[in-house]
């Protein structure tokens, strides 16, 4: 996606992680009134690949714009080509992260609460997808987060990415949820981030951490002396 403007000077990278500052990168010399010139830039940039996405998904409204950037403390990867538009640089595509609260079943059908990293948006210019663009734009988010593919939890993806997560990551089986969410085989294998992790139980409510039934159905009474 091309601008009117040289989108080199907010990004020197080809991928960039913008958080809720919404910050361009440094410029040497530059005043307040030259930053509020790039941000506004960067508010049109993110804004118009959210637009982008969201047309793309056939989706009512957009879900990621600078504003909605600003209000969560979600992590936008956007990639660009520095030397496209004549060297203005375009932007290729957008990767949107953020941790959820969401109540989440195994594959026993027993529900967790959990706070997982989950793929809010994600979309590659129509111009660039299928040349690998997306898969380095994930690598890179991957590593940043310090984070496996399998415990990500994802909000509804389409055919395309399902397609994705299948080609490059060898994701298929889904474990079911009642949610517009959607997680895969080992996602509760070996987590890292369980912290506050409570197990709700068909028969209650219970504390604690492994996503297992317990094994036998022995009830254990303690009767006073
Ligand atoms: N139809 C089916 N699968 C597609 C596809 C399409 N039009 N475009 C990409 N894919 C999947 C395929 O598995 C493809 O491999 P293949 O070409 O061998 O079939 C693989 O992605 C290509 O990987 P890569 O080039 O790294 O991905 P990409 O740069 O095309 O980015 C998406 C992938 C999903 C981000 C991109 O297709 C896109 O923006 N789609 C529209 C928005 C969208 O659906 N976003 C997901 C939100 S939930």
């Amino acid at each position: 996606m091309d601008f009117s403007f040289d989108i080199n000077k907010l990004f020197r990278e080809e991928i960039t992680l913008i958080d809720n500052r919404l910050q361009p990168c440094r410029q040497h010399g530059i005043d307040r009134y030259g930053f509020q010139q790039l941000q506004k830039m960067l508010y049109e940039v993110v804004d118009k690949m959210g637009d982008a996405s969201a047309k793309a998904q056939g989706l009512h409204g957009s879900i990621t714009t600078g504003k909605k950037l600003e209000l969560a403390n979600h992590h936008l990867y956007l990639m660009i080509d520095g030397s496209g538009n004549d060297g203005k640089g375009s932007a290729l595509g957008i990767l949107k992260v953020g941790r959820k609260k969401l109540f989440v079943y195994d594959s026993l059908k027993v529900q967790h609460e959990l706070d997982p990293l989950c793929i809010l948006d994600f979309y590659v210019h129509e111009s660039r997808q299928r040349m690998g663009c997306g898969r380095r734009l994930f690598d890179f988010m991957l590593s940043k987060e310090n984070i496996r593919v399998e415990h990500l939890a994802i909000d509804r993806p389409s055919p395309k990415f399902l397609s994705f997560l299948k080609k490059h990551y060898g994701l298929d089986s889904t474990i079911p949820q009642v949610n517009n969410f959607v997680i895969f085989q080992n996602f509760f294998s070996n987590r890292n981030d369980g912290r506050g992790r409570r197990n709700i139980t068909p028969g209650g409510f219970a504390d604690q951490v492994s996503p297992k039934r317990p094994s036998s159905g022995k009830v254990i009474l303690l009767l006073p002396i």
